[in-house]
Formats: structure tokens, C-alpha cells, sequence
């Protein structure tokens, strides 16, 4: 991205960073960054209001909203729209679709907080957002990014496999393997001393050798 005289770079969000604060209008009244302090967080753009792919995704995130919601997540939607905009969509999705949408939707209609994150690609769309997934955990740190084009719908399953993954590394301080699932065996990280690799094969891991070894989590854990 590139900037004029007037207007320096943005910092965009990277994992492992603060997530860029914000204060929006949203179908739920106001809402800030900050009031999500304590729960995780996904905040996920879409590129128009009453567009097909965009409908079918607001009706998956709806379903998978309860998953959420076990797991101490909220939901966070946006695009540039107005809040009437999102308002009529989101009563035209309980009407024709039979499927009420239970989070907030800001309307970014100034593309503030779209540009903050870096929601807008111009080679895609200058007028609308990607379909853009920052997930952002209890301290307000971005953990996870995910981007989709405008023309590809989200898979829900791997959104909250996401969630999963990123929980359970919290808790256990473990790592988990391509394609994991909750309940599959996770990786123990690898050691990082000579001395860390020579222990490891005797501390009772799955080890294929020193620096892939891997465990079950007991069902309690
Ligand atoms: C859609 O949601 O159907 C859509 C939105 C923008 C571009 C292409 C498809």
C-alpha cells in the first residue's frame, strides 16, 4: 500500500500485535474495540449488503454463532453500508430466509475501521471490503487473519477450527498439526537446546525423532 505526502502508511494488523482500536456505529448501537476485552473476538468483513455470497455467509455465521458463543467468542461483522442498509438486509434475511442474524453489523460507511485493518483490496474492489477474518483474542491481540475474494464464500468449519486450535494452544502450550481436530493428538513444540533435544526422546512423548513428537490431551484437559 502506498501513501501520499499527506497521508503516511498505516500500520496494518500483524499477528502477535495489538489490533488497531476502533469506535463504530453498528446495528447494535455503538460499539469499540475495547468492549470486547475478556472474550475472543472475530471480526469479519463482507463485501455488500443483499449480495448472494454475503447472504449465504451471514446465514452460516449465524448457525455457527451458538458454537461461538460455547467457546467465549463473539461475532463482529462489517462493510461499507450504512446501518439502514444493514438493518434491511439482516430483517430481509429473517424474512425470506427464516434465519434471524444475531451479532453486530457495523456500517463502515467512512471505510475507517476498513482501513485500519486493511479490509479493502483496490486490485478486487476501491468500493468494497474483501472478505476479510481477524481473529482477536481476549487481550485484544490479532491471532489470526484469514482472506477470501469477493467471489469465494467462508468455510465455517474452518473458522472455528481456527478457534479450536488457537484455544487449545493457549490452554496446553502446544502446537496442533495440519488438519487437526479437536480430540486428535497435538504437537509437543519442538526443544530448542542440545540439551532440550538429547532429553526429549525420554520424556515419555509419541516421538518419530527429537523434534516431532506428539501427545493425546486427556479428555479432562
Ligand atoms: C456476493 O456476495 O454474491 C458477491 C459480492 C461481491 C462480489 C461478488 C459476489
Amino acid at each position: 500500500m502506498c501513501c501520499t505526502e499527506q497521508q503516511p502508511p498505516r500500520a496494518l494488523p500483524r499477528l502477535g500485535e495489538p489490533a488497531p482500536p476502533f469506535e463504530a456505529v453498528t446495528t447494535h448501537g455503538v460499539l469499540r474495540l475495547e468492549d470486547y476485552k475478556g472474550s475472543w473476538l472475530i471480526l469479519f468483513s463482507h463485501p455488500a449488503d443483499f449480495t448472494p455470497v454475503c447472504t449465504t455467509e451471514f446465514i452460516a455465521f449465524a448457525r455457527l454463532y451458538p458454537e461461538l458463543q460455547k467457546r467465549n467468542v463473539e461475532l463482529l461483522g462489517l462493510s461499507i453500508d450504512s446501518v439502514y442498509s444493514h438493518i434491511a438486509w439482516v430483517r430481509n434475511i429473517e424474512e425470506k430466509m427464516g434465519v434471524k442474524i444475531p451479532f453486530p453489523v457495523i456500517a463502515d460507511i467512512n471505510k475507517e475501521v476498513a482501513t485500519a485493518y486493511g479490509m479493502i483490496m483496490p486490485g478486487e474492489s476501491r468500493t468494497e471490503t474483501s472478505r476479510c477474518v481477524f481473529i482477536i483474542d481476549p487481550n485484544g491481540i490479532v491471532r489470526a487473519m484469514i482472506y477470501y475474494p469477493l467471489t469465494t464464500g467462508r468455510n465455517m468449519d474452518e473458522i472455528l477450527r481456527l478457534i479450536d486450535a488457537l484455544q487449545t494452544t493457549d490452554k496446553h502450550k502446544v502446537g496442533t498439526p495440519a488438519n487437526w481436530r479437536p480430540g486428535e493428538r497435538v504437537i509437543v513444540p519442538p526443544p530448542a537446546t542440545q540439551e532440550g533435544a538429547e532429553e526429549r526422546m525420554a520424556e515419555g512423548y509419541e516421538c518419530k525423532d527429537w523434534y516431532f513428537c506428539q501427545k493425546e490431551l486427556k479428555v479432562e484437559e
